[in-house]
């Protein structure tokens, strides 16, 4: 067994805009011990999400700290009551080899640890399509939209890790799909794979003639994920009593604190909103987890084992990685779910 740890730290309160070099640092520790009620796990799979450049921004992340980051893992030595030796689970471990489960709130953060069953469907997808970003598409368009058959669905960032799950929730419901996405390769994606009807290239010239030509009776539903000049373009096209659920607008999160991104958008959108009777959702994970996160296992879950539903991750090789991994997705580089592979997958042979 390795006997150092080694893990990332916030190294510097971010200044405005995205991650830079020295934002980070790369250190080692010895690996903790479990004490009663704990377990000393190993980090398999790490998840890289937009939320933890906000975190990092706001302060809520301190300086030193090892960097937030949901985990699969798999539990080497336990004193847990739960967890036994060789349990793969999904836990919150951080930027970081090795960590310890058992240790209270600061593991929580709205998902609790949870064994995760191999047989079911390959262990990465825990913090993937059957994880945080699964559960925030089906919140989101499932259970607040309420899409019935027919309806215009529209999703930005739809090749990416909860975009391309409310593409195929959608579709699954009956609607029209339309996607944006940032590139003509990941537009292909989104319709032959994903199955849209069509997928707009947000960078392509006319982005605003060729969104409104791919929907020709307006739009339902819009699944709000980047916010900008794709939020801009969508707000001529919403029909009466349309639906927004608004999942995230990570086009800002350079720029400022979530509270005035929210409070800009919503400003930018009054008149629209106010006109045609538009309903917007404020989205947060959190809130789904008690009420929603079994349904959605079961009903996900069924969807991923008979292929109904797809999922695309960019996987990246070693912890070493996760700084340029994060930026990259952070600028829209990333094609599918963003993770770092941080040891070998014990259930792949
Ligand atoms: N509300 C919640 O509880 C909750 C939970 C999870 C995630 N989220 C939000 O959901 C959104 C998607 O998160 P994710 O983890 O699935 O990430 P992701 O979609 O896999 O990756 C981010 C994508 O955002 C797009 N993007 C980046 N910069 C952009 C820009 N300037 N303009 C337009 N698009 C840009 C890029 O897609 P293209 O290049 O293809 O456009 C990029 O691939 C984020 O806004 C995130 O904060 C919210």
């Amino acid at each position: 067994m390795t006997q150092i740890n080694q893990h990332w730290n916030l190294a510097r309160s971010p200044a405005a805009g995205w991650p830079t070099d020295g934002d980070f640092a790369f250190n080692e520790s010895p690996l903790p011990d479990p004490k009663e009620g704990q377990a000393l796990v190993k980090t398999i799979y790490l998840s890289l999400d937009p939320y933890q450049w906000g975190r990092r921004r706001s302060g809520v992340e301190t300086v030193g700290e090892v960097c937030h980051g949901r985990t699969v893992s798999q539990v080497i030595k336990t004193r847990h009551p739960t967890f036994r030796e060789g349990d793969i689970i999904f836990n919150t471990n951080g930027w970081q080899k090795w960590g310890l489960v058992g240790q209270g709130i600061s593991e929580f953060n709205y998902m609790h640890p949870r064994v995760i069953d191999p047989e079911l469907a390959p262990i990465s997808t825990a913090i993937g399509v059957l994880g945080m970003l699964g559960l925030t598409a089906y919140a989101g368009l499932y259970v607040q939209c309420q899409p019935k058959r027919g309806d215009t669905v529209v999703v930005s960032a739809a090749s990416g890790g909860v975009g391309q799950n409310v593409v195929q929730i959608a579709r699954l419901k009956g609607c029209r799909v339309i996607g944006i996405a940032g590139s003509d390769d990941k537009c292909a994606y989104v319709k032959q794979v994903l199955g849209a009807d069509d997928c707009i290239n947000r960078k392509a010239e006319h982005f605003e003639t060729l969104l409104a030509e791919a929907c020709p009776e307006g739009i339902d539903i819009y699944f709000e994920n980047v916010g900008g000049a794709v939020f801009q373009a969508v707000l001529p096209l919403l029909n009466p009593s349309s639906r927004i659920s608004l999942c995230g607008l990570i086009s800002q999160y350079g720029h400022d604190d979530a509270a005035s991104n929210h409070a800009r958008w919503q400003q930018a959108g009054a008149d629209v909103f106010a006109q045609q009777s538009v309903t917007v959702h404020g989205l947060f994970v959190g809130n789904f987890v008690d009420d929603y996160q079994e349904q959605f296992l079961e009903e996900m879950g069924a969807w991923v084992a008979s292929g109904q539903i797809q999922y695309r991750e960019d996987r990246w090789q070693g912890l070493e990685k996760a700084p340029v991994a994060f930026s990259a997705m952070l600028k829209g580089d990333n094609f599918g779910k963003t993770m770092v592979q941080v040891e070998e997958d014990p259930t792949v042979y």
